[in-house]
């Protein structure tokens, strides 16, 4: 529980977009003490207000209204292409709060010049957030206090781990590895699944088999030890593991993962300069 929060008055959280990622951390923030009532959501979509009062009981809206002014804290929580212009229909109601962006690929200079202000902190979550586990990486504008910093994290961290990157280029890596890592993981569970299914186990029994291996691995890797240790403790000389790894690298599937985070990295880069060009 968080005193700070506890204290909070009516309507001085607001999001700007009441989606999934909101929701996850609206939900966070009533779990970690922060009455509903001093929270408001603005979202054209009415079933996405209802379901948040009614399930959340939290202040809805849909088009941005004076509520915002009594916001000390604002959370952007739309699509990076719909940005600018939830910017744009918010500015006259924005006093002077902290600006919370979770919107991939908008750089801090371009939400500060949008939001003129320099108190501005971007964040990458992670979809886990949804699940309360996130990976949560921050960047500050450079301007923005450490008061400010001390604020983000603390509505971030209610929905899991944060750290903070020193630039919006350090984000771009942090969205490659833990913004579109659960990917990554699902795509393994994926096809993990349909290698147990290949050797004869149903579509239940398999799921089951592998989720429950990765999560057994999971929680050993949690002691500390190298990754690649663990591997080489189960790894015997002429086994079973060892005829599996042969092809895993064969098929060269660690460099595939390489190339797969370097890709995301590009794209993301790409996207921050698309977004810095149409400013
Ligand atoms: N999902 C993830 O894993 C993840 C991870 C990190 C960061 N993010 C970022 O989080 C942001 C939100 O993602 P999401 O998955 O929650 O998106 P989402 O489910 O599409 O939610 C966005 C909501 O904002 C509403 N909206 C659109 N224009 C608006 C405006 N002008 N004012 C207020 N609300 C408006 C949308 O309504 P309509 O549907 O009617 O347009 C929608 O309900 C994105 O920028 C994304 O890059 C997502």
């Amino acid at each position: 529980m968080n005193s700070e929060f506890s204290k909070a008055q009516a309507g001085s959280y607001a999001f700007i977009g009441g989606g999934q990622m909101a929701t996850a951390l609206i939900s966070g923030l009533i779990r970690a003490g922060l009455p509903p009532r001093a929270i408001v959501v603005f979202d054209p979509d009415a079933a996405q207000q209802e379901r948040l009062h009614a399930s959340l009981g939290v202040d809805v809206g849909g088009r941005v209204d004076d509520r915002l002014a009594g916001a000390e804290v604002v959370v952007w929580a739309v699509k990076p292409q719909v940005l600018r212009q939830a910017v744009q229909q918010a500015s006259a109601h924005l006093r002077a709060p902290l600006h919370i962006s979770i919107a991939a690929g908008i750089r801090c200079v371009e939400l500060s010049g949008w939001l003129a202000s320099a108190r501005v902190i971007r964040a990458m979550p992670n979809t886990s957030a949804l699940v309360g586990a996130s990976v949560t990486g921050l960047t500050a504008a450079p301007e923005a206090a450490a008061a400010d910093r001390r604020v983000a994290q603390d509505v971030l961290a209610t929905t899991g781990h944060c750290f903070w990157v020193e630039s919006d280029e350090r984000l771009n890596a942090v969205t490659a590895v833990s913004g579109s890592g659960p990917a990554y993981v699902f795509h393994f569970l994926e096809a993990f699944q349909a290698a147990a299914q290949a050797v004869g186990f149903d579509e239940v029994t398999a799921r089951e088999l592998v989720l429950k291996t990765v999560a057994g691995a999971v929680q050993q890797a949690q002691s500390g030890d190298p990754f690649g240790t663990l591997r080489e403790r189960v790894t015997s000389r002429h086994g079973t593991t060892e005829a599996a790894l042969a092809q895993l690298d064969a098929a060269r599937t660690a460099q595939a993962l390489k190339d797969a985070v370097a890709a995301a990295c590009t794209r993301a880069e790409a996207l921050s300069t698309e977004f810095a060009q149409q400013a």
